[in-house]
Parts: C-alpha cells; sequence; structure tokens
C-alpha cells in the first residue's frame, strides 16, 4: 500500500515549510493511523494554502515522527512554536450520509473543536450521530496529492465515503517529559 502514497519528492517539497515542533508539553504525544490494510502512519501538520490553517495528513513513520500534541481540557493542540497552540478542528457533518470534510489545526485553542478525549490510547471524538467517524481519505492538498485525515459519515449501505477508509487515531509515544 506504501506505492499508493504520494512520492517521497513531493513530501521532500512541504517538508521545506512545514512548521517545526516546539517545546515539549508534559503528556503530550503523537497521533498514528490505524486502519485496515495500511500500515501505521503518523499524523502531521503541514502548511495549507490559508495563512494560520494547517493540513492534517498521514506519511511514512520512518520520516515523520508525527506533529505533537496534547489534550488541554478536551481541546486537541498542536506544538508548533506559535505564541498560541493550533486546535484540532472539523465543521459539523452531522448524519449527512456519505459527507466528508477534512480535518485541520487552526491557530488558537478557541477556534479549534471540543468534546475530544482518550480511551484507551485511542482519541476519541464526540459524536453528533452514531454513523460519523474520522476517515483516512485520498486527497489533493495545495495541488498535492495526499492522504489526509477527514471527518465523515458512512453511506447509508455501510460503505466509506468515496476515497476513503474508515480510521482510528492512536497514541503514538511520547515525544517528551
Ligand atoms: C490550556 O487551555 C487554557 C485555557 O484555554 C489556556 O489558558 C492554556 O494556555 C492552555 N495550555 C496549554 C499548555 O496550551
Ligand atoms: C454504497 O453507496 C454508495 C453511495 O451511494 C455507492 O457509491 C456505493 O457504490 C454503494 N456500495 C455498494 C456496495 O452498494
Ligand atoms: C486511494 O487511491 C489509490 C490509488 O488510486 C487506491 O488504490 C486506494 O484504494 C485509495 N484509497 C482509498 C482509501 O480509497
Amino acid at each position: 500500500m506504501l506505492s499508493l502514497l504520494p512520492t517521497l519528492l513531493s513530501l521532500a517539497a512541504l517538508g521545506a515549510s512545514r512548521p517545526a515542533p516546539a517545546t515539549a508539553v508534559a503528556g503530550d504525544f503523537s497521533l498514528a493511523l490505524q486502519a485496515t490494510d495500511y500500515p501505521q502512519l503518523s499524523l502531521n501538520a503541514i502548511p495549507s494554502t490559508t495563512s494560520g490553517v494547517l493540513d492534517l495528513v498521514f506519511e511514512r513513520l520512518a520520516a515523520y515522527p508525527g506533529t505533537p500534541a496534547y489534550l488541554n481540557a478536551s481541546y486537541v493542540d498542536f506544538e508548533l512554536g506559535a505564541a498560541e497552540p493550533y486546535a484540532l478542528y472539523m465543521n459539523n457533518v452531522g448524519d449527512d450520509y456519505g459527507v466528508a470534510v477534512p480535518v485541520q489545526a487552526i491557530l488558537g485553542q478557541a477556534n479549534g473543536k471540543t468534546g475530544f478525549s482518550i480511551v484507551e490510547d485511542q482519541l476519541v471524538p464526540t459524536l453528533d450521530s452514531a454513523e460519523e467517524s474520522f476517515f483516512a481519505c485520498n486527497s489533493t492538498l495545495g495541488g498535492v496529492p495526499q492522504f489526509s485525515l477527514f471527518w465523515g459519515v458512512f453511506n447509508s449501505n455501510g460503505s466509506s465515503p468515496y476515497g476513503c477508509t474508515p480510521a482510528t487515531l492512536i497514541q503514538n509515544f511520547n515525544t517528551g517529559d
């Protein structure tokens, strides 16, 4: 399956401008993908086309260890050396069958989404409907094909949104402390 991931060339090009992890926060971790038929890939924040907004992509663990994150109350914050943390955010999808929206990290914790917890090393979101899930999806970000984190709703027949596979996010390792 690794051959289906974006080429190392495009990853290297993006890597030049990606934000560097900052000082460790106590209890921090990185997140990794657990999905059927996929290797354990790390979740990394990369620049988007919008300032103050980062895209979240899955990449080879050996090349990128994953952006350090921590739970603050029920926000998921990323440590990236900005004056404020970047917080995990996704739009509500409700129970709209087959819909999938990108999950991003937005500057300023208040811009993030609440309701996250860690249960047995797994990042658990608050569900608005039973059909909601994280997905790992083929997408194009800034003109570059990526495998990225989405939030969405299964189709009524139980299949994933187009180009997506159901994803579980697990704590990968403690980055410090
Ligand atoms: C956690 O959240 C509080 C309240 O929003 C904020 O004041 C504090 O700086 C945050 N802590 C970290 C480590 O980001
Ligand atoms: C399930 O529903 C989706 C969306 O309507 C459709 O694209 C897909 O082909 C369906 N899959 C099966 C196995 O019927
Ligand atoms: C992503 O695209 C590749 C190449 O077209 C395909 O083989 C793979 O199944 C797709 N992944 C998902 C989750 O749809």
